[in-house]
């Protein structure tokens, strides 16, 4: 049996750095609009930072097979301008007032010039795929476009109800994890043909390990709304509830919990607010059912779903490295 270790954060940061800086050269120069107000806005989200989690996938998707040519690079960054876009007009939707440690774009620059900002952004993406002149790289964008926006009005409308888990991954896998899948899916899209696999059977396995890797992100990322604190966070703790989302760890409680139990998080839900039922309370009777402790179970599962797809991979740098990341995940603080 052979047995492959993991990659320490330093050895792929190390792997990754100069790519890395590429991409956000290839990003601030997509950037740049005649019109000013749009490139203050897109520069102002670049600066503040976050993870970059997409375009790693990206690359590691793509070095994982070799791929050398310049549109990882592209392409690394059109994922990000996608996620950024989409940053922009979901903090119009929550009415969010921070993001990565800073005041959103929305409360800078007010909702109607977010709203262009984030359709020129959107826009600028799929021009700069449209470089690559390869079709099977804007059908994944287009789906993933529309499946995000599904997702986000899937939400809406079941804000203040009581979903079911059914509908939760749903709609994970619509707003997040459908990007982390496209992500590795370009990958594949730009490598070079394999000895060792078709193109189909990559698509499938590397395709599989962002899906089940974006549902553990954001099962954790719902997890820390909950436990997090406003200033690790960078943008508003508490939210879901606030804004009538009931995620994970709730769905759970409310399937277990007593009828006060049940009580209690139906008012959060339908009041959108902590008014007549106190933040506190809600974390206390999540505890007392186990639910963080579910939903964090839940995510590593999902997390070691996407280590056992890439099984199959050659044992190379980058996939050390794809085996790092979903513990990264499932152990992040932000
Ligand atoms: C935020 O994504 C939106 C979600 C899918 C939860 P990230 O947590 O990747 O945000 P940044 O890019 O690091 O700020
Ligand atoms: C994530 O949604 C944004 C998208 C993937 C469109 P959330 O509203 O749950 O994420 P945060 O908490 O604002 O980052
Ligand atoms: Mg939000
Ligand atoms: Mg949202």
């Amino acid at each position: 049996m052979s047995t492959i270790s993991i990659a320490t954060a330093k050895e792929v940061f190390d792997l990754l750095r100069d790519d890395l800086a590429a991409i956000e050269q290839e990003f601030a120069q997509q950037s740049n609009s005649p019109v000013d107000v749009i490139t203050e806005i897109a520069q102002y989200l670049m600066s503040g930072g976050g993870k970059r989690i997409r375009p790693i996938l990206l690359l590691l998707s793509a070095k994982a097979l070799g791929c050398t040519s310049d549109a990882r690079i592209r392409l690394g960054a059109v994922v990000e301008m996608l996620h950024t876009a989409t940053l922009v007009h979901d903090d119009i939707i929550d009415e969010a007032d921070t993001r990565r440690g800073r005041p959103s774009s929305n409360t800078t620059w007010g909702n109607s010039k977010c709203v262009l900002a984030g359709d020129w952004l959107y826009m600028q993406a799929f021009s700069a795929a449209l470089a690559e002149r390869n079709f099977h790289v804007l059908d994944l964008l287009i789906s993933l476009t529309q499946q995000m926006v599904e997702g986000e009005l899937l939400q809406i409308q079941k804000l203040g109800h009581l979903i079911n888990e059914e509908e939760y991954f749903d709609l994970i896998y619509r707003k997040t994890a459908c990007l982390f899948k496209v992500s590795m899916q370009l990958g594949v899209a730009i490598a070079p043909e394999q000895s060792f696999a078709s193109p189909e059977t990559l698509d499938q396995q590397l395709g599989e390990y962002g899906r089940n890797l974006g549902l553990a992100f954001q099962i954790v990322d719902d997890v820390l709304d909950l436990t997090a604190s406003e200033e690790v966070l960078g943008k508003p703790a508490a939210s879901d509830l606030r804004e009538g989302k009931a995620t994970l760890a709730v769905i759970h409680a409310l399937e277990r919990g007593t009828g006060a139990d049940r009580e209690a998080i139906r008012t959060v839900l339908a009041d959108r607010s902590f008014e007549r039922v106190a933040h506190g309370q809600i974390l206390e009777i999540l505890q007392r059912h186990g639910s963080i402790d579910y939903a964090m179970d839940t995510a590593c599962a999902y997390a070691e779903a996407a280590r056992l797809s890439i099984a199959d991979l050659p044992e190379t740098a980058a996939k050390r490295a794809l085996l790092w990341v979903p513990g990264y995940v499932t152990t992040r603080d932000r």
